[in-house]
């Protein structure tokens, strides 16, 4: 393969919180790129939470849905390379919709990957998470672990992941994975777990933490997590997985402690729930070393500035329920 020149970028899922990230991250990094974003704009203030960039003769938005073969060749027939966020969204309520999960993430990922193989994409990058590896057995996962997904999102992303990996091997698409480590940060919905626990504790509210609060996992701040996610698409080596994380493990306990003193509240707020499976879950990153990415910021740095975020936003995470 020549050179690798990344003009035109489609991002599907670009307007969720990490996609919408990247874009940001990317728009700022790089004058001559072109971004479409391809999203379906199901969460209320979806649109409105890419205003700063709608203007920018480098972006364009269109709604649409990942699955839409019609949709999605026009846009992959202008573009060099597509990076996947979209995602089916996990409320974490237990009433998990399996057949939407499978459809979205998986289906999407077929759709996409097919318009990669016909149009001849220089990369194209599947966004998954550390959770393909499934609950930490001991040292942090490394790439060529084995996939033992148990929740419902991992286990369609390890799917995704494992028809990523055929497109490859049968048709040479060059296609690289990321496996992230949990992302916190300005604008991440309030059903995920930190800003839940955020908005939560700004309002007053109980702050759950699952089990008796010592399972572990890695935290990123969203900028590292995408800073770390565009190095793997203009550096990585096609056909193999990489792990964005910073190696650090925080607990349950942990993190409930951080965001409550970073909020001001007293510590009686949080509470054990002593249920849920209290699964641990780590990535070692040292595969992305000589990608030449490092995270800048350290937790609990991060948990301070996003709290200062939410705090000075809620206008913002009102309008989207606290979870
Ligand atoms: N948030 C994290 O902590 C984290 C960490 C590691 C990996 N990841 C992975 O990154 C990906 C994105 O996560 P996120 O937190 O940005 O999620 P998100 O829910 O904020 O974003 C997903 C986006 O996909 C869009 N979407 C859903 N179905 C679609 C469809 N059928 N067609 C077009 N667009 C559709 C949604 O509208 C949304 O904008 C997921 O695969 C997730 O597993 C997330």
């Amino acid at each position: 393969m020549g050179k690798l020149r990344i003009r035109h970028l489609l991002v599907a899922g670009g307007a969720g919180f990490l996609g919408s990230a990247f874009v940001r991250d990317r728009l700022r990094a790089d004058p001559e790129i072109l971004i479409t974003v391809l999203d379906a704009l199901r969460r209320p203030g979806a649109q409105a939470d890419l205003a700063d960039v709608l203007d920018d003769r480098r972006f364009k938005l269109v709604q649409g849905d990942v699955r839409d073969q019609a949709v999605v060749d026009p846009l992959a027939g202008t573009v060099d390379a597509i990076i996947n966020f979209a995602s089916e969204e996990f409320t974490g309520s237990g009433a998990a919709d399996g057949p939407a999960f499978a459809r979205t993430d998986i289906e999407g990922t077929a759709v996409l990957l097919e318009a990669a193989r016909k149009f001849q994409h220089q990369r194209f990058l599947l966004v998954s998470s550390g959770e393909v590896y499934g609950p930490l057995k001991s040292a942090p996962n490394r790439e060529e672990d084995r996939l033992t997904p148990r929740s419902l999102p991992a286990s369609v992303r390890a799917a995704a992941e494992t028809l990523a990996g055929a497109y490859h091997a049968s048709y040479g698409v060059p296609v690289l994975i990321t496996r992230a480590a949990g992302a916190y940060g300005p604008r991440q919905p309030v059903n995920q777990l930190v800003a839940s626990l955020i908005t939560r504790a700004l309002s007053g509210m109980t702050v759950f933490v699952e089990g008796n609060g010592s399972a572990t996992r890695d935290y990123l701040h969203v900028d590292d997590e995408v800073a770390g996610i565009a190095r793997v698409l203009w550096k990585g080596e096609p056909g193999t997985a990489y792990n964005v994380g910073d190696g650090v493990q925080i607990s349950g306990s942990q993190l409930a402690d951080t965001i409550l003193e970073a909020c001001g509240k007293p510590s009686s707020l949080k509470r054990l729930t002593r249920e849920g499976p209290g699964w641990s879950y780590a990535v070692d990153p040292r595969r992305m070393r000589p990608l030449g990415w490092d995270p800048l910021v350290r937790f609990p740095d991060g948990i301070r500035l996003t709290v200062d975020w939410y705090r000075r936003n809620e206008s913002w995470w009102r309008l989207r329920d606290v979870a």
